[in-house]
């Protein structure tokens, strides 16, 4: 059995105030188990978001590692920066970081094995374009993007990770995609991870769907088989919605 996970994505959102509140409102009502709650604030808030989740069972992320340990890397953080501030996952291949800021799949390879060796737990994003979906290229793309992801990686080290489908055409369009347009998906990616590396590893893995996930959505999407939890940017940015996604994936 995969624990369902639900996971905010902050992005480049809230100051310093409102983040510290918004980690304080989690704090306070968040499931004590039966799901996994992750943040991930910008990294300039990581030292008062974690000291405002205090002893809450919510995890933090970063969105984004290099994949040195320290050296001439202007305007980039290195893992053991972040996990002085107890950041245990990282989000990696963010369909933003692809596009606006040019990742390549090597690149984004890199940083996955860097995470896997300094022991953070990668969350993985892929997914397609609406030109690509409407081209019928959809699992094409997925099945690339997760390859290039995972090349190198062994069953042990892929065990560590998650998976997040996002299609880029539902990420804060309000457009989602169907929880059977994204069934199918999440179960093709499955059998890639079967095919790559084993069954074992392909039924462990945690596949998370982003893009729009709202309360008023997510519960249809959540019970399909191969779904694992929400990867959420705008509804992660309120105390109510969040704790309403954790408690529809309990
Ligand atoms: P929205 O939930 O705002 O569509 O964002 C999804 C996302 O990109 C999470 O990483």
């Amino acid at each position: 059995m995969r624990t369902p996970i639900v996971a905010g994505n902050w992005k480049m959102n809230l100051g310093n105030n409102e983040a510290v509140e918004l980690a304080r409102g989690i704090a306070k009502n968040c499931p004590e188990s039966g799901v996994k709650v992750i943040v991930a604030p910008v990294s300039l808030h990581l030292s008062s978001v974690s000291q405002a989740l205090a002893t809450a069972p919510v995890l933090l992320a970063s969105q984004n590692m290099h994949w040195a340990e320290s050296g001439a890397y202007t305007g980039e953080l290195a893992g053991p920066m972040l996990r002085e501030f107890g950041v245990r996952y990282v989000i990696l291949g963010h369909s933003e970081r692809r596009q606006l800021f040019g990742e390549s799949d090597e690149l984004i390879n890199h940083k996955v094995q860097s995470a896997l060796a300094q022991d953070f737990r990668p969350i993985i994003c892929i997914g397609e374009t609406l030109q690509e979906r409407e081209g019928g290229r959809t699992r094409a793309k997925v099945e690339f993007q997760l390859r290039a992801a995972y090349a190198g990686l062994n069953a042990e080290q892929a065990q560590r990770t998650i998976l997040a489908y996002e299609p880029i055409w539902a990420i804060g369009t309000g457009k989602t995609a169907s929880p059977e347009q994204a069934q199918e998906v999440h179960f093709f990616l499955r059998s890639v991870l079967k095919d790559r590396f084993d069954i074992k590893t392909a039924q462990a893995l945690p596949i998370l769907y982003g893009g729009s996930v709202k309360p008023q959505n997510f519960a249809s999407l959540i019970s399909q088989d191969d779904i694992d939890g929400g990867l959420v940017g705008g509804a992660s940015l309120k105390v109510e919605s969040f704790l309403e996604l954790a408690r529809i994936a309990l």
